[in-house]
């Protein structure tokens, strides 16, 4: 997606360990014109795959899901990493490690938010190593929901993350790929 393509360029920062900072846009100020515009690519890349749910995970999945979730009009949930007080049983939940942060976090969804009946878009913004995509992949798997697919708004395709979904079999769609970084500068795959 050029739109996106260039908004990195112009305002991401690439920091040291292959890590794009892109707050300025999408994981802490969010731009809604950019989300609406990449909402309406996702549900174009998605439109026949009958949709009745997006997941995504807290925090920055859920900006970029809610604008795919207003393009379907279907409820957006969001796997939760700290289980609230009002969260009590009754729950699917998976391990998930992250490698940026070093820390595991246990993600949880309610059971009566997702199940068998429910074909599922999964959303988030980054897909690196795979491991937020594994965990939600439980999740739908516990509940006996289908997973439709996986849309990601930044792709860095050369962590092991894509290759994981590719070998279970989800449809994948990035909106754009890294396929590298050389210093400050970014490269896109082709
Ligand atoms: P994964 O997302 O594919 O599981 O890979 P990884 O374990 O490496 O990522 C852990 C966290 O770091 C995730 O956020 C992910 O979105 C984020 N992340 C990975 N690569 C980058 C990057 O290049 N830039 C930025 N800005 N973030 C990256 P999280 O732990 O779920 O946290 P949250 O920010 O959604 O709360």
């Amino acid at each position: 997606m050029k739109l996106l393509e260039d908004r990195i360029m112009q305002d991401g920062i690439v920091l040291p360990g292959d890590v794009l900072k892109v707050d300025q846009f999408l994981n802490h100020q969010v731009d809604p014109d950019l989300m609406m515009a990449m909402g309406k690519e996702f549900a174009k890349l998605f439109k026949d795959e009958k949709i009745t749910k997006i997941l995504t995970v807290e925090s920055s999945g859920i900006a970029p899901a809610v604008f795919v979730g207003l393009q379907f009009h279907v409820p957006v949930v969001f796997a939760r990493k700290n289980k609230s007080i009002t969260m009590q049983n009754d729950l699917y939940s998976a391990s998930v490690y992250s490698y940026t942060k070093k820390v595991e976090n246990t993600i949880a969804v309610a059971n009566k938010f997702l199940g068998e009946n429910d074909r599922v878009l999964i959303i988030d913004d980054f897909l690196a190593n795979g491991q937020a995509a594994e965990g939600l992949f439980k999740i739908c798997d516990e509940a006996k929901a289908e997973i439709a697919g996986i849309g990601i708004v930044i792709e860095k395709s050369f962590q092991k993350g894509a290759e994981l979904i590719h070998k279970r079999g989800v449809r994948l769609e990035a909106l754009a790929k890294i396929s590298s970084f050389d210093g400050d500068q970014v490269h896109f795959e082709d």
